[in-house]
């Protein structure tokens, strides 16, 4: 039967100049000022979408390949998107609103109010897209930088830290009495006296608490501990994952489990698988987009190699395409998954055009083994996906008004006449929303 699913948009590359290598994105285009991206937001809000979230690295990457990572402006730079939705939130009624945090990067008091603010300006719209990533710890400190599970035990203390600044105000505290002129009661607020592995600090927290409910956390590690962390204080889990059955039910189980042995109940979190689709207007045109992709030019290959020497943080541009790649050049700082996802199981023989190729392969909808395809076909997976009890989709893009037309304007009224797409929202914002079903 079919079910109604969540939609979110996750802004791949950031509040950065994303039009960049891409002519056709080159219209009425400033990066750095907030209408364009407003207009995104408002298209996402008009289709029934319930977030945007938006990806961020406070840093450009280790000093020795920081003109890897700009010379194509693929990693860089990036303006703060916590500074963004405020704007986002003008333009728009119900879209909740995720900016990227990183614990390494603000201390929780200070990250307490600035969230709080801005969930009250929103009226409850904020969500935050809580990482893990310690690749940018010198800018902030020079402590060591930590492994990746320490880093998650510091982002379960930044977490608990802030929401006990959020609930440092008791019932009570409030008050707000014109007759005795009394507006709060100092005596019902709690010190919060943290002292702990990663920060030590004092509350009450100077900020309103909150009537209607705190902003939403979202996660995306999908580690083991990921997982974990995931199941124990996410609202909302972005999933990277193959989408067969077996591995969605897979991936499922394991946050469900652990929001249980945190106390929580399975329905708290929702999770919502990652897709970058290509929308076609007929199966034939996706026939061509697959078939154009088998065989790649040297040009299609450099294009990929740059956008993946970015993200390795790793020169791949200069290499031999015909010479078996060698694991060796990518140093400790490189993610293992990240080198994985490149190489997959080709073996150590496989030269580098090999990995590029597979990447820009593309494969259709239809029979399972892509992403390109019809609004029918795209329809066709997100039904099935919700028959194996999936909570939504996250769309993979850019949020250049092209790109969303582009991958919407069909989508959304085939979505919404097969009912997995909402055509109102609650009253009470993100968690209201994300709640609703
Ligand atoms: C869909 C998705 C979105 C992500 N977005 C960001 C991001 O915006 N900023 C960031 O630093 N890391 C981002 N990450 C990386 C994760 O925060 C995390 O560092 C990474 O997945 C390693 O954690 P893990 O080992 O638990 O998977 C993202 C990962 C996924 C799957």
């Amino acid at each position: 039967m079919t079910r109604p699913q969540h939609f979110g948009w996750f802004l791949a590359r950031g509040f950065g100049p994303q039009g960049w290598g891409y002519p056709a994105l080159d219209w009425d285009y400033d990066w750095t000022r907030p209408e364009i991206y407003q207009e995104a937001a408002r298209t996402l809000e008009q289709a029934g979408f319930d977030l945007v979230i938006i990806e961020d690295a406070p840093s450009m990457g280790s000093p020795e390949t920081i003109d890897i990572r700009v010379r194509h402006a693929f990693g860089g730079p990036k303006h703060d998107p916590l500074l963004l939705a405020p704007y986002l939130f003008q333009a728009t009624k119900h879209l909740g609103v995720v900016p990227t945090v990183n614990p390494a990067a603000s201390l929780p008091y200070t990250s307490a109010r600035q969230f709080a603010t801005l969930q009250h300006l929103s009226a409850n719209r904020l969500g935050l897209n809580v990482v893990t990533d310690t690749g940018s710890a010198r800018h902030f400190s020079d402590a060591a930088q930590l492994g990746h599970d320490e880093a998650y035990d510091r982002a379960e203390e930044w977490l608990d830290s802030i929401r006990s600044l959020w609930r440092s105000w008791d019932d009570g505290a409030l008050v707000r009495d014109r007759a005795t002129d009394v507006f709060a009661d100092g005596t019902n607020m709690r010190r919060v006296q943290h002292r702990g592995t990663h920060f030590a600090f004092d509350g009450p927290l100077n900020a309103l608490p909150f009537a209607d409910g705190e902003p939403a956390i979202v996660s995306p590690g999908g580690s083991g501990r990921g997982l974990g962390f995931a199941g124990a204080n996410s609202d909302v889990q972005l999933a990277l994952a193959p989408l067969h059955e077996a591995s969605v039910r897979a991936y499922r189980s394991k946050i469900h489990d652990a929001a249980v042995a945190a106390g929580r109940r399975p329905e708290d979190i929702k999770i919502l698988f990652a897709i970058q689709p290509v929308i076609t207007s007929s199966a034939e045109e996706a026939d061509r987009i697959v078939a154009a992709s088998a065989h790649p030019d040297d040009a299609a290959l450099v294009q990929i190699a740059r956008k993946q020497s970015s993200d390795l943080e790793t020169d791949l541009t200069s290499l031999d395409l015909d010479k078996p790649l060698d694991l060796a050049i990518f140093g400790p700082h490189v993610s293992r998954g990240s080198i994985q996802r490149l190489v997959g199981d080709r073996g150590e023989d496989a030269p580098l055009r090999a990995h590029l190729t597979a990447l820009v392969r593309a494969g259709r909808f239809s029979d399972r083994t892509g992403f390109v395809g019809t609004a029918e076909e795209f329809a066709d997976v997100i039904e099935e996906l919700g028959e194996w009890g999936n909570d939504g989709v996250l769309l993979w893009g850019d949020f250049h008004p092209v790109s969303l037309h582009r991958t919407l304007d069909e989508l959304v009224p085939v979505l919404r006449r097969r009912g997995i797409l909402r055509r109102e929202y609650a009253d009470g914002g993100l968690q209201a929303n994300l709640q609703a079903f």
